[in-house]
């Protein structure tokens, strides 16, 4: 959130006002709240918060043309504080549900460097993307939403968490985030419990923002990918942003292995064809997501930033601006 005039940015935060930290001791839950997630937490820096001391509520100057013999007349209001927006909007981000490994992936700690000119460029492009309907979505004008592509530790999770990130924290947007398996579970709990898809949906389908992680993965039953189906045509119709992340190929055409001329074994012919998201999603669904959606690939990546995180050993560049 856009800092408070202040003589040097708070060096906690650097000036935003909230920082992101893993939740620490996953609340008891419905099967949502065990999951580790990304939380918010206004910093100790607006503790007191030099605009209102602490009311929630500022006065501010308003000028209102009464009636044309009146004319116009300026009265105090009571608006809420940037301190209770800020306090709202950090409390909105626990529930988008952004898995705790990624508390640390914003914009900024994103480095879209590649081993060479083809993958930065690709890098740039999938991070411009992000950004861009990130910093161009307005409740009134929401943002045309993206499809990332890319190989496993490809950086889809880090974007989509950082899209989520601005949305909420500095936009004001409420957002859910859902990895395709967990989302495909809810809808068997609800079914289950005999919800319709539509009760299931409900909180999916009002978001702001969505985002599906996985898109792809896993085959979903018929009831699930019917349910799927109508939350992305809800969502369509709404002209809500969905973004969206997923390992399999968004070309529809894919030109032919190399190999021996009139050759191919059936089976990786199976594999080829299975690799496309089309396949995977149904026609419907994919040619929806085309009119919602820009369509973005990542590369794979050489330095493996998942195995770097996972031996434990933190890495400064992961978590530093690239300034
Ligand atoms: N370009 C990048 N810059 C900084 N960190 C990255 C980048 N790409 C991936 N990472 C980090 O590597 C790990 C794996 O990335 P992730 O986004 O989870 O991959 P996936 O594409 O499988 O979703 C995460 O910790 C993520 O923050
Ligand atoms: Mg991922
Ligand atoms: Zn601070
Ligand atoms: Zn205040």
């Amino acid at each position: 959130m856009e800092a408070l005039a202040t003589s040097s940015p708070c060096p906690e935060c650097r000036g935003d006002g909230y920082r992101v930290e893993a939740e620490v001791q996953p609340g008891p839950g419905d099967g949502e709240g065990r999951r580790a997630r990304a939380v918010a937490r206004v910093c100790s820096c607006r503790d007191r918060c030099p605009h209102c001391e602490g009311r929630g509520f500022v006065y501010t100057s308003r000028q209102v043309e009464f009636s044309k013999k009146v004319g116009m007349r300026s009265y105090e209001a009571l608006t809420a504080c940037v301190c209770r927006l800020l306090a709202q909007r950090v409390a909105n981000f626990a529930q988008v549900g952004i898995p705790a490994h990624h508390a640390t992936s914003s914009f900024s700690t994103f480095r879209a460097k590649g081993d060479d000119q083809e993958k930065t460029a690709a890098l740039e492009q999938a991070l411009g993307v992000a950004r861009s309907a990130a910093q161009e979505w307005r409740r009134d004008r929401p943002a045309r939403g993206f499809v990332l592509s890319g190989r496993v530790g490809s950086g889809q999770t880090h974007i989509l968490s950082a899209t989520l990130r601005h949305l909420v924290l500095e936009r004001g947007a409420s957002a859910q985030y859902r990895e395709i398996s967990l989302l495909f579970a809810d809808i068997r709990r609800g079914f289950n419990a005999g919800k319709s898809g539509g009760e299931i949906s409900a909180r999916l389908v009002d978001a702001d923002v969505l985002a599906i992680d996985e898109l792809g993965r896993g085959r979903g039953s018929p009831f699930e990918m019917e349910t799927l189906d109508e939350l992305i045509a809800r969502r369509y119709n709404s002209g809500l942003t969905t973004i969206v992340a997923t390992n399999f190929s968004l070309e529809r055409e894919r030109s032919p292995s190399p190999g021996p001329r009139g050759f191919q074994a059936p089976a990786q012919a199976l594999e080829e064809r299975e690799d496309l998201l089309v396949e995977r999603i149904g026609e419907r669904i994919y040619s929806r997501l085309c009119e919602m959606c820009d369509f973005v690939s990542l590369p794979a990546r050489t330095d493996d930033f998942r195995r770097t995180k996972q031996d434990g050993r933190p890495t400064r560049r992961l978590v530093r601006p690239a300034s």
